[in-house]
């Protein structure tokens, strides 16, 4: 028999790590194990209180039962409470919430629910990709904007054409913001807000996978600022090392949250309950995070350093665990990335070109930066950091 795959899938861009890791599994094969700071997924475990809870949660419900896809009650109601006690930001459980399966399939799935054949989605670039395929998927036309350090990572949604303001239908935004670390302010949100009203553009603010992950101010949640055509994505995946249990909610105006429950459940059958248990659990916590920052800003400081002592232009992120790396100038983000994958160096980062899209200039502006996800142990980015430092040579432009 002869399968292909879809059009659809054809149409996504080829697989582009390939050559990144070709490089590992080479070093790998010469008995090397590169230190990875590629994948943004957290390397440190689930803590206790929270696998006690999902164990106590396993037993609560040992009559299983297909799970609501809403949430549980209980999931709902903590989920309001954390962002009445982190924002301020009353929401009703019933209305104005539903629990996800981890915000990557709320994002792919969520523009099934608005979108009419070719409507536009703008969408930044870098961006998380199921904000593209999502679109893409649904029928939509993404438009890419760039995130650009000239306007502080923030999109110049002044610059979007009309035309385009006129056919979009969402905007994705993420704050604060993977790749770059960068953070939106009060300010920001409430013109950002008026421009989407006056164009009838939905907010699809991609805010709550690392609210909880900063070196300095707490981030705002734009829900502090409006409520209304906004709605905002949270994941427990980073804030408390969950990756793996896939758990989150979806919360804003309840127009648009009703809307994508009659989409949820024709798609998903929701989170197990024995997780939203843990999930409730973690979502109490804060002190948990608070550790988690310390020792992203510790390992921030020691790369930041041995970045800064090879010559190039550093920055500490203002939130996130990523560093949004320029690489020296003249050099290409994915000649960058091969020479610290020499068996001398052995570090895995993520070319930027590669996590970003050509804009209407026709540039990439990821093409000079690579990605640091600051995962793996202090040790381990001690270890990196002296071997960039004593191989410096080996990443210079000669
Ligand atoms: C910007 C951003 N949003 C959302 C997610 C989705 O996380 P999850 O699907 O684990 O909730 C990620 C994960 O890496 C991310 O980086």
């Amino acid at each position: 028999m002869d399968f292909k795959a879809s059009q659809k899938l054809e149409n996504l861009a080829p697989y582009a790590f390939k050559e990144i890791n070709d490089r590992v599994t080479a070093l790998k094969e010469k008995g090397i194990t590169p230190i990875d700071f590629g994948v943004g997924d957290p390397s440190d475990p689930t803590p206790n209180f929270v696998i006690e809870a999902l164990n106590k949660g396993a037993i609560k419900h040992a009559k299983s039962g297909y799970p609501s896809y809403i949430g549980l009650k209980e999931f709902r109601e903590a989920a309001a409470q954390y962002m009445q006690r982190r924002f301020n930001v009353s929401l009703n459980p019933e209305t104005e919430i539903t629990s996800n399966i981890g915000s990557k399939e709320a994002i792919f799935n969520f523009p099934q629910a608005f979108l009419e054949q070719d409507d536009y989605v703008i969408i930044p670039s870098p961006g998380y990709p199921p904000m593209k395929t999502g679109t893409t998927f649904a029928g939509g036309k993404c438009y890419f904007t760039p995130l650009l350090e000239k306007n502080n990572f923030l999109i110049d949604f002044e610059s979007i054409p009309k035309e385009i303001a006129e056919k979009a239908k969402i905007i994705w935004l993420n704050y604060p913001n993977s790749p770059t670390g960068a953070v939106a302010t009060k300010e920001y949100y409430k013109k950002l807000i008026d421009w989407a009203h006056t164009h009838n553009i939905i907010i699809a603010a991609d805010e709550g996978c690392y609210i909880d992950i900063y070196f300095d101010e707490k981030p705002l949640s734009i829900l502090e600022v409006a409520k209304e055509g906004i709605v905002a994505f949270y994941s427990l995946s980073k804030r408390n090392n969950m990756t793996g249990y896939r758990v989150g909610f979806v919360c804003g105006d309840e127009k648009l949250i009703s809307i994508f429950k009659r989409l949820k459940t024709n798609i998903d059958s929701g989170t197990p309950n024995f997780i939203q248990e843990a999930a409730i659990a973690a979502l109490d916590n804060d002190t948990h995070c608070q550790e988690m920052c310390a020792s992203y800003s510790q390992k921030a400081d020691i790369l930041l350093e041995a970045l800064k002592q090879i010559g190039l232009e550093t920055h500490k992120p203002k939130a996130t665990f990523y560093l949004w790396q320029k690489v020296p100038t003249g050099m290409s983000d994915i000649e960058f990335a091969k020479r610290l994958l020499s068996p001398e160096i052995g570090i895995v980062v993520t070319p930027g070109s590669l996590i970003s899209d050509k804009c209407d200039d026709g540039i990439n502006p990821g093409e000079n930066y690579v990605r640091f996800a600051l995962v793996p142990s202090i040790e381990e980015v001690k270890l990196a950091s002296q071997l960039l430092i004593d191989n410096q040579k080996k990443i210079e432009l000669q």
